[in-house]
């Protein structure tokens, strides 16, 4: 049987807590690398030897620490060029904790907000956080309810790192649409922005190397600036990026317009 997305996402495996040799083969099965799940910045071989343990669903969806720290350095570079000398991180979809894990280590003094709403998830997700003594706390809770009670200081820069299950929204051929997230993208940063605006906001979305047009279009629609970027890690087509937007401030003025897009496929309009 093969250890794939269908089995430990979809699948018997998708509640079940994984061995060691689980882990491997699923990064073996799929990516040729006994390695590939690799989080908190340790081999499957020493996270698991420290007692550290996944879920099938989450040994698929956590952000593996290749991804996590490339999208964490360049989150953490542009938020360093924001009008906001003090930031809030902000993991609505924390799962392993793995990326917020990463934000943290770039933006060291950086405040930090994670929600979980699966027990499971939330339940070995926490022991690994704190087995490894990571200064690091989910919160088991809906992310829109857990967001009530989150608060930014006026003027403080909220980094939003939003990685929710993509589902069945990845197609072979048209790529990543932002609509058929669970729950959808453009819902959860209206929903932020509502929260904490008139605050600067950094988007940070993570995304396949192929979006939607029309559904990127949409997100984007929500953002005074941003950037599409693909990391190349893997063979073409397997390749994961972020969508990273700003809210309420942009490393250029604007000429004329109070609310402006720039950006597509250029690094350079953010950078
Ligand atoms: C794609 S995973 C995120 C992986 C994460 N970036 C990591 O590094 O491990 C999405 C997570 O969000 C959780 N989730 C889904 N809907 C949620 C909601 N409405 N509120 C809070 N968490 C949610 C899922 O249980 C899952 O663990």
């Amino acid at each position: 049987m093969p250890y794939d997305r269908d089995l430990l996402l979809f699948g018997a495996k998708r509640h079940a807590v994984l061995s060691l040799e689980e882990v491997q083969q699923y990064g073996i099965d799929n990516y040729q690398d006994p390695d590939y799940v690799s989080i908190y910045g340790l081999r499957p071989s020493q996270a698991h030897a420290m007692g550290v343990r996944l879920l099938g669903r989450t040994a698929v969806e956590c952000t593996r620490d290749d991804l996590a720290e490339a999208i964490a350095s360049d989150v953490a570079a542009l938020a360093r060029r924001s009008p906001s000398t003090f930031q809030l991180v902000i993991d609505p979809f924390a799962g392993s904790g793995n990326t917020i894990f990463w934000l943290l280590r770039k933006l060291a003094d950086a405040r930090a907000i994670a929600f979980e709403n699966d027990p499971l998830v939330h339940d070995i997700s926490s022991r690994n956080l704190a087995l490894l003594n990571l200064p690091l706390r989910l919160e088991r809770i809906e992310f829109s309810v857990g967001l009530e009670h989150a608060y930014a200081a006026p003027g403080e820069l909220v980094v939003a790192f939003i990685a929710p299950p993509w589902g069945r929204a990845l197609d072979a051929r048209l790529g990543l649409d932002l609509r058929r997230t669970e729950p959808p993208i453009a819902g959860i940063v209206q929903t932020i922005v509502r929260h904490f605006e008139p605050n600067p906001m950094l988007f940070a979305i993570q995304v396949h190397e192929r979006v939607e047009p029309e559904s990127l279009a949409d997100v984007v629609s929500h953002f005074d600036a941003f950037e599409h970027k693909v990391y190349p890690m893997h063979l073409e087509g397997q390749n994961h990026g972020v969508l990273i937007g700003c809210v309420g401030w942009s490393l250029r003025p604007a000429r004329g317009k109070r609310r402006r897009t720039v950006g597509s496929q250029q690094p350079e309009r953010l950078g």
